[in-house]
């Protein structure tokens, strides 16, 4: 027995060998996803993207769409093919530094197989050329997103996995990247994305703006809306450019709230710490049934004129989810419970409730305008939701809150105030999990025990015995 197990790796090694001879054979394919506990497909495998380079063309009323994806990524392992997500349109052709490469598709999975194996540690350079009618996608959790018509052109949102409905990437917020997106759209339209404006250029009856993101963004945070607009340029007193996009429909009803844009930013610079990007503004946009809106990074979405809590809430996500994002969606509430919390410290800040006063409410369930929250708050505890559909439930957002409330408790507020300026400076641009979250806590307060905290209210089924 012995001598045959003995006898095994040896063969597989020669066998290895043979299917490697002749030619520097030695990478293996990448990982059709990075095992994401909720989206087990999405993101891939094998390397890390630094950089997507987008070329569109869109025609609205036709809906087609014309796109070039240039993806600049470091493999993380000898390559013989990887993956990249994307959804619905016609591939034409894929390039790898240069070269025409093999590829096919298996629903979200394109495999891309170079001319040669790319060694660990190279960076290449993949093109991938394509057309279609982009997709709308339904969630889980029965949310639209995707690639969205509105009456006057498009939006495109990507969380949790849309964005691979116009344009091939690896779509996991675990991979972070620089941007610079290139649309052309006819004359008279415009295409707003994240980031700045490079460009704008009219030429042949069409407008090409050219878009630039130089700060990591995760791809759920990538957007696209084509449309007529009404724009406003204008700066922060810090001089931070502040971009604001709104559908005409929505102007009046949106000027004053997101003329506050400043005012608000400048208080969360005081609670979050500095700004983490180098623009800022909003786009308002109707698409039908879109009933949500979504902090794309620099120029959250709103799908109509927006509150100003509903402002504060998108605009703190540039701290939480946008600059700190999740490792993988099961961390949602890393996003939702620090933009919950923010409308909660706006609030104390402002002359109204105090956090622990709306934390109270909700515990005691006789708050009136949390009285939805205050029965699905306790369904599922925030650090794990059962399914992929939940995720973007209550305890996630409410409950989330309130285990922040929870540590300014134990901590008291000096502390705490370090500790949300801490989190979002030691992963800015960066990654967390609800791991690296208890531990950031437990370092910055040595003497205090968090394990009942922990326990009860982010990972403990059913309503913890104690507020
Ligand atoms: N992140 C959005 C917000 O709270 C809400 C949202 C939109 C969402 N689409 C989602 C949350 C998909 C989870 C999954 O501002
Ligand atoms: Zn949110």
């Amino acid at each position: 027995m012995a001598r045959t197990v003995r006898l095994v790796p040896a063969l597989l090694a020669s066998v290895l060998t043979l299917a490697g001879c002749g030619g520097g054979v030695h990478g293996t394919p990448g990982g059709s996803g990075v095992r994401d506990p909720y989206f087990p497909k999405a993101g891939n495998g094998g390397y890390d993207v630094a950089h997507y380079a987008l070329r569109l063309t869109y025609a609205p009323d036709a809906h087609h769409l014309t796109g070039t994806a240039t993806v600049t990524a470091r493999a993380t392992q000898d390559l013989s093919a990887f993956n990249l997500d994307f959804e619905g349109l016609e591939v034409e052709r894929v390039t790898v530094g240069g070269e025409t490469a093999r590829w096919n598709r298996a629903g979200q999975e394109l495999t891309v197989r170079p001319h040669a194996d790319i060694d660990r540690d190279d960076t290449f350079h993949v093109t991938v050329r394509y057309s279609g009618a982009p997709e709308t996608v339904t969630d889980p959790d029965g949310s639209r997103e995707g690639w969205l018509r509105t009456a006057d052109g498009a939006l495109a949102l990507g969380e949790p996995t849309g964005s691979m409905t116009w344009f091939p990437g690896n779509h996991h917020p675990s991979d972070k990247a620089a941007y610079d997106v290139t649309v052309s759209v006819p004359q008279g339209l415009r295409a707003v994305s994240n980031g700045e404006l490079r460009s704008e250029r009219t030429a042949r009856g069409r407008t090409t703006y050219r878009w630039h993101t130089g700060e990591p963004m995760a791809s759920y945070l990538a957007t696209l809306a084509i449309g007529r607009f009404d724009i406003s340029h204008s700066r922060t007193p810090d001089g931070l450019p502040v971009y604001t996009a709104v559908d005409p429909a929505e102007a009046a009803a949106s000027r004053p709230v997101l003329g506050r844009i400043p005012e608000v930013l400048r208080w969360a610079e005081k609670r979050f710490g500095p700004y983490p990007f180098s623009s800022t503004g909003a786009i308002v946009d109707r698409a039908a049934d879109l009933g949500y809106a979504l902090e794309t990074q620099n120029r959250p979405v709103f799908p109509g004129a927006p509150d100003l809590t509903l402002l504060v809430h998108e605009l703190a996500h540039q701290w939480y989810g946008d600059s700190v994002s999740p490792k993988s969606w099961r961390d949602m509430w890393l996003n939702e419970g620090f933009a919950t919390y923010a409308e909660w410290l706006w609030e104390e800040d402002h002359g109204g409730k105090s956090a622990q006063e709306t934390f109270d409410a909700l515990y005691s369930g006789d708050s009136s305008d949390t009285e939805e929250a205050a029965e699905s708050v306790w369904a599922f505890p925030p650090a794990d939701p059962p399914s992929a559909a939940r995720i973007s439930e209550a305890p996630v957002y409410w409950r989330g809150a309130m285990v922040l409330q929870k540590v300014r408790q134990v901590v008291g507020d000096e502390k705490f105030w370090r500790i949300l300026k801490g989190w979002a400076a030691a992963y800015r641009h960066g990654n967390a999990d609800t791991a690296d979250f208890t531990a950031y806590v437990e370092k910055q307060a040595p003497g205090e025990d968090f394990e009942g905290i922990w326990e009860d209210w982010l990972y403990g089924e059913g309503k913890p015995e104690r507020p």
